[in-house]
């Protein structure tokens, strides 16, 4: 979900609009916005993209310099217009947008209701509307601390409210809120982005703070301030935002998933930047002295989605090169299962956006625990960064696309090299290896451009399976992990159902599924099981599979058993998982684009899941 708010000189409505739009990437279900106008706070809604209601209030006098707008993604109540945010309560006098949860919502509604107030929608932002009008002795500011009181769970809020013309207020707990001072007026947003055009000296607001925003009406003059839940005044940090505003925009590119492919060889080269200083891995900010990290006995690796793969990846480097234990698990099992975690365990938490709110628990158990929690992120100050022991920062930028595919590739890289650092630890890997694996983990960000340089194939196997129900991906040991987040990239993005097999397990189901023109996208790239591929391949072609493999460049051979080859460069197996994960990425796109799918904004995701 996504939340703005502006108050200033100028007119708000465009504002907000445009704001919704650079956050649309979070959620788009339904949008809305609420204005302040001479006649009161006028609301609108509307179900779908933020298009829809840019639509439906073009034509609309909503006069006012001051409001508040949400793109929302359903949690509390199914995508509709009475559930899309703003909330009012109080005939519309008070409007609240909220991103996160109110766990304990159901009893305050209950209790509210008690007391007299009727609902109108099935969320549980509303119950924030009615105990903000509750508490209001005409100080806004001091009833959304008093309603905040009340709930327990996560929340960014921006509250707006007739009778204080120019005021906003907006309070956070566990969700993104940030806070700027702009050159019209001043802005409150749940992401930078949506921000960016009026000011780059942002606050970003802690948990149990508050801040009012204030326009006077005479002088056209704003002003901010903070204050903690006692109503204190603080003094919170600014911080100056220094990455480009292209990052937000598409750069040329027709569609934001294939301008990030096309950078990840720069995220590659830029997580590795200032990694390897004098012939040693350097990794200053891991907090954890050596005698620490030498101490470890088990690694977890916790992360949800495309980030969950990244760690299945990692395992496999983690073990080989450290012989340390090492367990991928997805967070929202982690947490409700009572794994093994004692103060010598690394707990290795993956999220692109530092957010994701089962990988946020997790963390939050294992430290309980004991353990120590590196994060691995893309967003400097998210709440993974602040909340583990250590953060190796992937060097990303910005993604807007749903589906992850650069940042992917980043946590990779990062993991990989958490991988070398834990071998010469163990002393599984000597210093000259370390040296040499690095060399050539750098290499791949070239070996991608090679392969960004011609996609045809890529494009001609796209055509051939986009008709298709089904597909499935197989391959073995790192080829598998690739798999997995192959098919997961096809199913999100073009809604082609995708499963990913070890192909070893083929015959002890799946090999079912094949009839003739079936597509079986198979990793098989040299490695110490290339023969065994070779021969999983044979037997789905044997029952008239339509196979589409990525192999490694020079191998003639498969041209026998393949439909399609997709060459990749010679690389290390282990670094197979960076190189062919583009061409799966390419081909999941065009596959989408040619199904007519929207490759951005998929139907029913969310680029931050901050519900559990
Ligand atoms: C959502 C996104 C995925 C992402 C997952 C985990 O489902 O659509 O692309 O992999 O969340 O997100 P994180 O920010 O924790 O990596």
């Amino acid at each position: 979900c996504g939340i703005v708010g502006y108050t200033g000189t100028l007119q708000v409505k465009d504002i907000l609009l445009r704001g919704l739009k650079r956050m649309e990437y979070r959620g788009y279900d339904s949008a809305g916005i609420a204005v302040q106008t001479a006649a009161g706070i006028n609301v609108k809604h509307k179900v779908g993209k933020v298009a829809a209601l840019a639509n439906m209030v073009d034509s609309m006098d909503i006069v006012g310099t001051c409001g508040i707008g949400h793109t929302r993604w359903a949690t509390h109540g199914k995508p509709s217009e009475r559930n899309a945010h703003p909330h009012t309560a109080c005939a519309n006098d008070i409007a609240v947008v909220h991103n996160g949860i109110i766990e304990n919502f159901a009893s305050l509604r209950e209790e509210l209701e008690g007391r007299g107030h009727v609902f109108s929608s099935e969320t549980d932002t509303e119950v924030v509307a009615h105990l903000i009008e509750e508490a209001y002795e005409g100080d806004l500011f001091g009833a959304v601390r008093a309603a905040c009181n009340r709930l327990a769970g996560a929340y960014a809020i921006a509250a707006i409210c007739e009778a204080e013309p120019g005021v906003i207020v907006c309070a956070r707990k566990d969700s993104p809120i940030v806070v700027g001072q702009g050159k019209t007026g001043a802005l409150v947003a749940s992401d930078i982005v949506a921000l960016i055009d009026e000011t780059r000296d942002v606050v970003v607001l802690e948990d149990d703070t508050f801040a009012k925003l204030s326009c006077d009406s005479a002088t056209g003059e704003t002003s901010i301030e903070y204050v903690d839940m006692e109503g204190n005044a603080i003094q919170p940090e600014i911080t100056h935002v220094d990455w480009d505003i292209d990052a937000a925009e598409k750069g040329g590119y027709p569609d934001f998933m294939l301008k990030e492919i096309y950078e990840e060889p720069r995220t590659i080269r830029d997580t590795l930047a200032g990694r390897m200083v004098n012939g040693h891995l350097q990794f200053d900010e891991l907090a954890l002295n050596y005698d620490e990290l030498a101490a470890i006995d088990r690694v977890y690796i916790i992360a949800c989605g495309t980030s969950y793969h990244a760690g299945l990846i990692a395992k496999n480097l983690i073990e080989a090169w450290s012989r340390i234990p090492c367990e991928v698990e997805v967070a929202s099992e982690f947490r409700y299962r009572n794994p093994i975690v004692t103060p010598s365990t690394l707990v290795v938490a993956v999220s692109q956006s530092g957010e994701t709110a089962d990988t946020l628990a997790a963390v939050r158990d294992a430290r309980i625990k004991g353990a120590k929690v590196f994060g691995i992120t893309n967003v400097v100050g998210s709440p993974l960064a602040r909340e583990s022991d250590g953060v190796i920062y992937i060097k990303a930028n910005k993604e807007i696309a749903v589906a992850a595919t650069k940042s992917f590739l980043g946590q990779v890289a990062a993991l990989t090299l958490l991988a070398m650092l834990l071998g010469q630890l163990r002393g599984g890997l000597t210093t000259a290896q370390i040296r040499m694996l690095f060399r050539e983990l750098a290499d791949t960000a070239q070996q991608i451009e090679q392969i960004l340089a011609d996609t045809d194939t890529i494009e001609a196997a796209a055509l051939a399976c986009k008709d298709a129900q089904n597909a499935l991906f197989i391959g073995r040991g790192i080829g598998s992990t690739i798999c997995y987040e192959g098919a997961l990239k096809l199913k999100e993005i073009s809604y082609l159902h995708a499963e990913a097999y070890a192909a070893g397990e083929m015959k002890h189901g799946p090999i079912a599924l094949i009839d003739p023109g079936f597509p079986v996208i198979v990793v098989a790239t040299k490695s110490p099981t290339y023969d065994k591929v070779i021969s999983n391949i044979q037997e789905c072609k044997a029952r008239g599979a339509l196979v589409v493999a990525i192999a490694t460049e020079g191998d003639e051979e498969i041209k026998k058993h393949a439909d399609y080859v997709i060459y990749i460069p010679k690389v290390r197996d282990c670094f197979s998982a960076i190189t062919a994960s583009v061409p799966l990425q390419l081909f999941a796109r065009s596959i989408a684009l040619a199904r007519g799918c929207d490759v951005d904004q998929p139907r029913n995701l969310a680029k931050s899941v901050t519900v559990e």
